[in-house]
């Protein structure tokens, strides 16, 4: 059986970041590996998309070519994914001509079919200045559902709402400035509305005319009842061209391209026909060959472009396989937050391969810190104590430690050689560890055969969690039974003692279990851990040959095997203050502080309220219980060793008070005296900068931050309610 693994194109627009990673190319690439390892006949497609909308803006914003744009950025992420151990077979682009041609050609089939497409023509938003039709996202505007102000055309980025450009208020062109016009223009529309009925009975069953394509149990629970929350809500005919003269043309048809999702997911196709070309194969097989199975890698936002529209379109042009699976991930975080560019949170691929370029094993302790924290069911939080924890805990203290130990005391025993095993129960233990009874010889090695053939099993059900899991009880079976059966003290009792040769033998079995089943998670420190083991990296197919070698009742590591040098594998990282890599850890959280520190300096009051417009609704009484007054300052200084606070004196009419107030860094003292203002003057009294404050003023904010007194008009008078 072939696999045909497609992970989601990035846009050629901008850097990845660790979301991204964990989300469509870390899954893919364990996946990759493991099948790989066990002798599979495996070709995984990736690539740049380079079409698109955001593209085409950037460009016109800086004033540069879109190439110029996508240029950089396929090779930066192209770069990173390298670095990352990332081990696509190819990374294609959506600009070459090959995948223009094969995109062409897929609507052309299309379009020849007479029943799958609708040619509309419908009133679009025009720029009287560019001169040109916008497409959804140069339009701004204000958003129907929130009031954000700076809403895009096809969705509000500050409620998620997907919008329409014509729902938006006030919208402006975001080229030149202008308000847009509606105009006539044409556009080919394919019919999804036609694809409903099989498509809906395809996710439910996993049948399409009557044939059994997979089991629909083996889907992620979040990812069918996406598609089934759009299938139930009826499909639409989508318009599958834009007015824009940057992506594919639409044949014979001027100034139209293909809409972007149109061609992009073609672009696995024509990704895996310049491997073939490159590589001697045949594109078709892994397409549309009985005996090759599709499996897409995407987050969860991709969800209805690859269950829905892809497998739409590839029913529509015939003879192509559909995916037998979709394990599409949840979101990840970043320390509690969104990642966000604009705002600097979260870290970028490239920024973690050159920030962490000096810390040993980076590749890999990231690598391994998402996959212990992947978003496979639910969104899941990036933290730099969950980096460290999971290297120290994990690698260091279970991983590295067992190998280390098993390579050094083979050595004081053996001269470094595999013993030969002695296949009896030992004694009881000396007391040192658990006290548990040694174990048969057949369970040990029953241990070792099932966690192998079970790490396998959950990475095939995309269950990468849960392999981890399962890799790290192995490492700590091996560490409980090493200290079970202390060979230290039985060497002591007895150096001839068969149970050291015994414990010493399946210890190697289980290390040379572990370097072999870390391969798909840890590349890197895979082939460090098998030159410990005097072994040499992991090829295709030695996988399954493990398997057999152990249902066969043989050892991975033979008596007589000499093993290689010992040493620290994963030195810790925590509690090791003079450790350069704490340094660069913690300049990581310091960015992260000034981010923080940036942002509530730099955020407004409307700013605040722009995000969480109005606070909870309260009563009546709660409001009748505010004293607010008018008042004047009659003085006003400076309070030391502050360089907010002014000291005021207000009279209320009825009597002075001394009040204190945030303002001084808006209103030298000598312009306040004299105001008219409103304040509350039953809220508890309190110091401030050790001076009383006996009210509180009233002022507004602008969204620029900038304060103004809440006054009533001059010469009002003193000491009048407020309400
Ligand atoms: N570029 C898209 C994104 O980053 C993904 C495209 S996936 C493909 O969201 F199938 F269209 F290629
Ligand atoms: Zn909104």
């Amino acid at each position: 059986m072939k696999s045909l693994l497609t992970s989601a194109l990035p846009y050629a627009n901008g850097p990845l970041h660790l979301g991204h990673l964990a989300g469509a190319y870390l899954p893919a690439d364990i996946y990759a590996r493991y099948l790989r390892l066990m002798g599979r006949e495996v070709l995984w497609v990736c690539g740049s998309d380079e079409h698109g909308a955001a593209i085409t803006l950037r460009a016109k914003k800086e004033g540069i070519d879109p190439r110029e744009i996508i240029d950089k950025y396929h090779a930066l992420n192209k770069g990173s994914f390298e670095s990352l151990g990332i081990s696509f077979d190819y990374y294609h682009r959506t600009s070459e001509p090959l995948h223009h041609e094969t995109s062409q050609e897929f609507f052309l089939k299309l379009l020849k079919r007479g029943d799958q497409f609708e040619i509309k023509t419908t009133e679009q938003y025009y720029d009287p200045e560019a001169n040109q039709f916008l497409a959804d996202r140069y339009i701004k505007g204000t958003c129907p559902n929130c009031s954000f102000e700076n809403a895009f055309g096809d969705q509000c980025e500050n409620c998620g709402k997907d919008l329409s450009p014509t729902e938006l208020i006030n919208p402006v062109s975001t080229i030149s400035g202008a308000k847009p016009e509606l105009r006539e223009t044409k556009h080919w529309f394919f019919r999804l509305d036609e694809h409903e009925a099989w498509l809906k009975d395809w996710i439910k069953t996993g049948k399409v005319d009557g044939v059994q394509l997979h089991d629909p149990k083996d889907w992620k629970k979040h990812v069918v009842g996406q598609c089934m929350s759009w299938l139930d809500g009826g499909l639409m005919p989508r318009s599958i061209t834009r007015d824009l003269d940057w992506g594919i043309q639409v044949p014979d048809a001027p100034g139209k391209v293909l809409y972007v999702w149109f061609d992009a997911p073609i672009g696995y196709i024509s990704s895996t026909k310049q491997w073939a070309a490159e590589n001697g194969g045949n594109w078709e097989d892994w397409w549309k060959g009985d005996d090759s199975e599709l499996v897409h890698f995407i987050g969860k936002d991709n969800i209805v472009f690859h269950c829905i529209v892809f497998p739409a379109m590839l029913k529509a042009h015939g003879e192509y396989n559909l995916p037998v699976n979709v394990p599409a991930n949840q979101f990840l975080n970043f320390e509690g937050d969104k990642f966000s560019k604009s705002r600097g949170w979260g870290i970028e691929l490239q920024e973690y391969v050159e920030e962490f370029k000096d810390f040993p094993n980076s590749e890999d302790a990231i690598r391994w810190a998402l996959l212990r924290n992947l978003p496979e069911q639910q969104d899941a939080d990036f933290t730099w104590d969950g980096f460290t924890e999971y290297h120290d805990k994990d690698l260091a203290d279970k991983l590295g430690n067992f190998i280390n130990r098993v390579t050094v005391l083979t050595h004081k025993y053996f001269g470094g050689r595999v013993p030969a095993p002695q296949g009896r129960v030992a004694p009881l233990s000396s007391g040192e560890g658990s006290g548990e009874r040694f174990l048969a010889h057949a369970q040990v090695q029953s241990e070792v055969t099932e966690a192998v053939y079970k790490i396998g099993k959950d990475i095939e059900a995309f269950r990468f969690k849960d392999a981890a899991t399962t890799f790290v009880e192995l490492a700590s079976f091996g560490n409980t039974y090493l200290q079970d059966a202390a060979p230290w003290s039985l060497f002591k009792a007895n150096p001839e003692d068969p149970a050291i040769a015994e414990t010493m033998y399946h210890c190697a079995q289980i290390a040379a279990a572990l370097a072999l089943t870390c391969t798909p998670f840890i590349p890197f420190s895979a082939n460090r851990l098998r030159a410990v083991l005097n072994q040499s990296p992991a090829t295709n197919g030695d996988w399954q040959l493990a398997l057999d070698t152990l249902a066969a009742g043989h050892p991975l590591l033979s008596p007589e095997h000499e093993l290689g040098e010992a040493g620290v594998l994963f030195p810790k990282i925590i509690d090791r203050k003079d450790d350069s890599r704490n340094a660069i850890i913690q300049k990581q959280r310091d960015k992260m502080a000034a981010v923080l520190a940036a942002k509530s300096e730099a955020e407004t009051t409307s700013e605040k309220e722009a995000r969480d417009p109005f606070k909870p609704e309260m009563t009546f009484d709660d409001f009748l219980k505010m004293d607010l007054r008018t008042a004047t300052i009659l003085t006003a200084e400076a309070v030391k060793k502050s360089s907010k606070l002014l000291h005021l004196t207000i009279d209320l009419g009825s009597e002075q008070r001394s009040v204190v107030s945030g303002i001084a860094k808006h209103f030298a003292p000598e312009e306040v005296v004299g105001k008219q203002v409103v304040c509350v003057t039953n809220l508890a009294p309190r110091k401030m900068a050790g001076v009383l404050s006996e009210a509180m003023i009233l002022m507004a904010e602008d969204g620029a931050g900038k304060l103004v007194f809440v006054s009533p008009p001059d010469g009002f008078g003193d000491g009048w309610g407020v309400r």
